[in-house]
């Protein structure tokens, strides 16, 4: 179900920076469905073909690792070459695991800040004068650890708090031309994220606690958000953190069963 035309994205150019699998992918597809010419990238190269070959006929599949700054502004001059000027570019590329702080690497950390933020910096600095303005639309793909402190989450938490921050800047310094927002997804069902810091029935039902809508989130519900946001109905939306995670950040909803109340 979806309130957006089918050809509202058409002769839009978007790139999706690790989005060859997972949410990134469905943010892909669905702006492809849409209308629009897609490139997705990741680090590997069979995997990045795969996905464009999913997302349809035109779609470009590019092999960068978005801790390179070269490598990343590359295969954007490629696609602003190819499809033409970008005007949507989301950064979702992710790398996380659990780890207590007090036996994690300092490279691990690293690790982590440097995909995540690092990387984030480098796709949108990058883009910038490859974009289409006035209209562009950035998006930055966040997490509730930039805001809820998370155990075994340092690096995560870390670096998704320094993406929130930097959405909120380049949405002042860019703003009358380009519009900068995140999204920040809830547990969403089928996705590595969820595998990696969700991987035993403990763990899922501690999350699970969290959700007042009572179910996990679909990858299209985060794509219906990117959509959105690129849309000519946010034109007045910039430096925001959208919430897509069926209210989880509010806190503990364990307790959210209203049948069990006083009547
Ligand atoms: N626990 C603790 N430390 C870990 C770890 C874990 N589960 N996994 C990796 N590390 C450490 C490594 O030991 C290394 O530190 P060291 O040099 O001190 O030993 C450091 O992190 C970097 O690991 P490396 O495997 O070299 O990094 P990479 O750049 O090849 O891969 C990762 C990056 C580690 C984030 C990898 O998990 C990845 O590619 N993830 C992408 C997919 C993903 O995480 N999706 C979910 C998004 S929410
Ligand atoms: P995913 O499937 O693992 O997607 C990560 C993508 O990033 C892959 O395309 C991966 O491809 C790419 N990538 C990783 N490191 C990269 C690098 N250094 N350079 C370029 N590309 C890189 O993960 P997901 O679970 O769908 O998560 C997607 C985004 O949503 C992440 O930003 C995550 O933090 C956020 N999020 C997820 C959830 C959830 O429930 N899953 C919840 C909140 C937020 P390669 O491995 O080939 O590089």
């Amino acid at each position: 179900m979806s309130a957006f035309d089918d050809d509202l994205m058409a002769d839009r150019t978007v790139f999706v920076a690790g989005g060859t699998s997972g949410i990134n992918l469905g943010i892909a597809r669905r702006f492809a469905q849409l209308g629009a010419r897609v490139a997705v990238a990741g680090r590997n190269p069979e995997k990045a073909k795969t996905a464009a070959d999913s997302i349809g006929p035109g779609a470009l599949g590019l092999s960068a690792d978005v801790r390179d700054y070269e490598a990343i502004r590359g295969a954007m001059e490629q696609v602003a070459a190819e499809l033409g000027p970008l005007d949507v570019v989301v950064s979702g590329a992710a790398g996380n695991f659990l780890a207590p702080a007090a036996k994690m690497s300092a490279n691990a950390f690293r690790t982590v800040v440097d995909i995540d933020l690092n990387g984030t910096f480098n796709v949108f600095r990058g883009c910038y004068d490859l974009l289409r303005t006035p209209g562009a639309s950035l998006i930055a793909i966040t997490a509730g650890q930039a805001v809820n402190a998370m155990p075994m989450q340092a690096h995560a938490c870390a670096a998704k708090a320094g993406i929130n921050q930097l959405v909120r800047v380049l949405a002042m310094e860019w703003g009358p031309d380009v519009r900068v927002n995140g999204i920040s997804p809830g547990p969403i069902a089928g996705t590595e994220g969820m595998a990696r810091l969700a991987p035993d029935d403990s763990t899922r039902a501690a999350h699970y606690a969290r959700i007042p809508m009572k179910r996990w989130g679909e990858i299209e519900e985060v794509a219906e958000a990117a959509v959105f946001l690129s849309s000519p109905s946010a034109s007045y939306v910039s430096g925001t953190i959208l919430d897509v995670d069926g209210g989880s950040q509010l806190g503990d909803a364990t307790r959210n069963d209203t049948s069990k109340g006083l009547a």
